[in-house]
């Protein structure tokens, strides 16, 4: 039984390496170390370029494995498992990752097992919080994907609901661009949105009403296209559109909010969960951390969140879901634009 995993996560615009220590009978795990490079680069593009993700994961992967080595007082023979992140993501950047995760492995004569970026995800936040276990609802919501689902044990996944369209933190950056309030839009957005006028602007609540029933399509699913057109069509008839900045982040925040909202509370309602997890960036989110943890106590059920540096794309996710998976080392790894979530099933 292997207890102290390297992790290493590439999949995007986070460069990061991780350790983590299983305690004993792989019931839990403490968090070592976790080193997570952002790549600044992609900030002047207004969105993430990938030739130059996977030329700056090259540049930086060595380096962020030392240091996460050296934080947590190890060397690379002290590393029981390797895992990396294998998929979906950017192909290029993944196969950095995975490249030196094999190269790794191999050197130091151990195992190495490939994870599913979002099952990452879900097991984030129970690294700092030990009552982030299953069975509960997970909402993921990251600029790559929107996902809520049923977690009826760690392995065992029910796609509950999905964006039909762009996810969260997409929506959240390409109105941060239009809005100019550059890349990425999500942290811009929460710091306008916090002064702005939650009177002046009400946006469309897409695939939310109250005639939906639980066997409707777009009971737990979610758009965000229409609401994004809403925001472009205020700000372009806006006499001055600086001036209304703050206000049209709130707007659009507000809406997102509700929508997300009403989503969780309708999930736990039919799964009968007694809690929620949270995981990918838009989890960073304050507002909607706490209008989520205020309608689910007044369910009776708690919200689990992680803190920022666990909530967007990190090394120490993968870690320990590559210690749960530790069975399947060994398994020829490829990387993955669009790797299957293990365990999920869909209704
Ligand atoms: O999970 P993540 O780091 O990367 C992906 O796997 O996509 O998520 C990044 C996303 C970006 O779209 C960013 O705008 C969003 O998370 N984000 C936020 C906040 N912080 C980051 N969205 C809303 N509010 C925030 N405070
Ligand atoms: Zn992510």
């Amino acid at each position: 039984m292997p207890t102290t995993v390297l992790g290493l996560e590439t999949s995007c615009d986070e460069t990061s390496a991780a350790v983590v220590v299983a305690d004993g009978g792989n019931a839990g795990a403490t968090l070592a170390s976790c080193v997570i490079l952002s790549q600044d680069v992609h900030s002047v593009y207004r969105g993430v370029v990938p030739e130059l993700a996977s030329r700056a994961h090259l540049a930086s992967i060595g380096p962020v494995t030392d240091r996460a080595l050296a934080d947590a007082g190890l060397d690379l023979d002290d590393v029981d498992l390797v895992a990396v992140t294998a998929g979906p993501g950017l192909v290029g950047s993944l196969l950095v990752g995975v490249s030196y995760a094999k190269g790794l492995a191999l050197a130091a004569g151990r195992p190495l097992v490939g994870v599913h970026h979002l099952e990452g995800h879900l097991f984030g936040t129970a690294l700092e919080d030990p009552a982030a276990v299953p069975p509960f609802v997970g909402l993921i919501v990251s600029g790559g994907h929107t996902l809520l689902i049923d977690v009826s044990g760690w392995g065992r996944y029910r796609l509950l609901g999905e964006t039909r369209d762009d996810a969260v933190g997409e929506a959240f950056d390409k109105v941060g661009a239009l809005l100019g309030l550059g890349f990425p839009g999500g942290p811009a957005i929460e710091r306008e949105a916090a002064r702005g006028d939650p009177g002046r602007y009400r946006f469309p609540r897409p695939m939310l009403h109250g005639g939906q029933r639980p066997a409707d399509p777009d009971y737990l699913d979610l758009s965000m296209s229409g609401l994004k057109t809403a925001v472009v069509l205020a700000a372009r008839s806006a006499a001055d559109p600086e001036q209304e900045r703050a206000h049209l982040a709130r707007g659009f925040q507000d809406a997102v909010i509700d929508v997300l909202v009403a989503k969780v509370l309708r999930a736990v309602d039919l799964t009968g969960r007694p809690r929620v997890v949270l995981g990918g960036g838009v989890a960073c989110n304050r507002a909607l951390r706490a209008a989520l943890r205020e309608a689910l106590a007044g369910r009776g059920r708690a919200l689990h969140a992680p803190s920022p540096r666990l909530s967007t794309d990190n090394a120490a996710m993968i870690a320990r879901a590559g210690l749960f998976r530790a069975a399947e080392a060994g398994r020829p790894i490829e990387a993955e634009a669009r790797l299957p979530f293990p365990g999920l099933e869909r209704a």
